[in-house]
Order: structure tokens, then C-alpha cells, then sequence
């Protein structure tokens, strides 16, 4: 059965201390929480990751990082590895953000070497991809998506997938306030899913979790995880206040 997921990108917020304390409050708001088949990740930024991967030791809450550098190491300045990652506890890493893609020139081909890099490493990788508003409006949003998903990961074997978590994130949703509609976000989800039986198996398909991100909030996380083929959530701002996020992990 796949599982049921619940990760915040912190992005670039919360100093030390605000990490500490939102992580202290987390697990407060979390007491009591039947895990069972459902993880619940956080991922702070680089220089917060070995405190969060601390204060989170005795729970079942994650710590993710939110990118890694492809190579193994070398002449990269202020890159970070995926060895360096997994040295300090690390084993989940958010790549192929559309912040990343946008401000940063991240490719669907640099992303693919990204993703070689993080499994090679036995990281789980939590891949982002999504359609610009134009690419909506424009009725090209699966072709967009199916491009993405294509380039990035369909050179993977099957065997990856056991590290793989799948992010829809429409751009246009993605700190707006503006969500898709639980209907929208299924009918993506279902078109990914058939994509993954038809480039891999039925069985695959099935397996791999696919996340909803952009504007998931309190009141609407529950529609729209509700709906079949959503498995969860990557959660931006209302993952940097202990009570909406575990509001949003409670309603999976
Ligand atoms: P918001 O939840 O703030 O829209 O951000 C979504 C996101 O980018 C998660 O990666």
C-alpha cells in the first residue's frame, strides 16, 4: 500500500532558534498522532538540517533537505552533496522546486543527474513539477507535466522508485492563496499516475505516491486529499506554523 505523505519546505525561513522551537511545537501538536502509514516530513534549510535531524530523533517526524549538488564533490563553491547529506542523518531531499527552477536555471536535465545523484546515495527524493499559468490556460498542462516527468526520471530504472515521491505543484498555486481545486488536482494525479503504468507497470504506478503543493491549507487539505490518487501534500506556509500544519497532517 503506498503511503500517505505529509512534508513543509520551510524554503528559506526560521533561524536556529525558530527551528528548535516550531520543531519543539510540532511534536507537541503531534503527540497522540497514529503515524501508521504515514510519513510526515519537514525540511529545513541546510544549515538547520543536523538540529532538526537532533530534536526530531525520538519521533516519527523526517527531516528532508531541500536540494543537493549532483557531483560527489569537488570545486563547487557553496554547493552541498548528497554524501555530506547522508553523513549528518539526511535521507529524503526535495528536488526540482519550480523556485529552484525558476531563480536558479535548474533543468530537467541537470534535475536527472540530481536524481542519479540521490538514489545512488539512498536518499528518497521528493520530485516537483508543474505547469505555468500560460500552460493552463493554454490547455498544455499534461504535456508539460508528462515533458517534466519524461526528462527527469523516465530514464530511472523501476528499482528507484522505491525512492521516489512525486510533487504536482501548478506554479500559479504555489504561494498564491490561489489552489487547484481537489478535482483539478486528481485529474492531474490520475493522468501521472497512467503516465508511470504505461512508460513502467500497473504495479509501479500504484506504489509511487504522488503529493499535491501549492496554497494546501487547514481548510482545504482535507478535500483535497480526500480525492483517490492525491497521497498527500508538500506544504509551504502554512507548514511554518505548528498548528496548520498539523491541522493539514491530521486531515490526511
Ligand atoms: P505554498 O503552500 O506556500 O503555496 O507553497 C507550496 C510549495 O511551494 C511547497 O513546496
Amino acid at each position: 500500500m503506498r503511503k500517505k505523505i505529509v512534508a513543509g519546505n520551510w524554503k528559506m525561513n526560521n533561524n536556529l532558534n525558530e527551528t528548535k522551537k516550531l520543531i519543539k511545537e510540532l511534536k507537541n501538536e503531534l503527540k497522540g498522532f497514529e503515524f501508521d502509514n504515514t510519513r510526515v516530513i519537514i525540511a529545513p534549510s541546510f544549515v538547520n538540517l543536523q538540529q532538526a535531524v537532533k530534536k526530531t530523533e525520538e519521533t516519527k517526524i523526517e527531516v528532508s533537505a531541500q536540494n543537493l549538488h549532483q557531483a560527489k564533490n569537488g570545486a563547487f563553491t557553496g554547493e552541498v552533496s548528497a554524501e555530506m547529506l547522508v553523513d549528518i542523518g539526511i535521507d529524503i531531499v526535495i528536488l526540482g522546486h519550480s523556485e529552484r527552477r525558476a531563480y536558479f536555471n535548474e533543468t530537467d536535465e541537470s534535475l536527472a543527474l540530481k536524481v542519479k545523484t540521490a538514489i545512488a546515495n539512498g536518499l528518497d527524493v521528493i520530485f516537483c513539477f508543474g505547469e505555468q499559468l500560460e500552460d493552463r490556460t493554454s490547455e498544455n498542462h499534461f504535456k508539460v507535466v508528462e515533458e517534466q516527468l519524461r526528462n527527469a526520471l523516465f530514464g530511472l530504472s523501476s528499482e528507484a522508485y522505491n525512492n521516489i515521491i512525486l510533487a504536482y505543484e501548478p506554479v500559479w498555486a504555489i504561494g498564491t492563496g490561489q489552489t487547484a481545486t481537489a478535482d483539478q488536482a486528481q485529474e492531474m494525479h490520475y493522468f501521472i499516475r497512467n503516465l508511470l503504468a504505461k512508460e513502467y507497470n500497473d504495479a509501479l504506478a500504484q506504489e509511487v505516491s504522488i503529493l499535491y503543493g501549492g496554497s494546501v491549507k487547514p481548510n482545504n487539505a482535507e478535500e483535497i486529499f480526500s480525492k483517490p490518487d492525491v497521497d498527500g501534500g508538500l506544504i509551504g506556509g502554512a507548514s511554518l506554523k505548528a498548528e496548520d500544519f498539523s491541522a493539514i497532517v491530521k486531515s490526511i
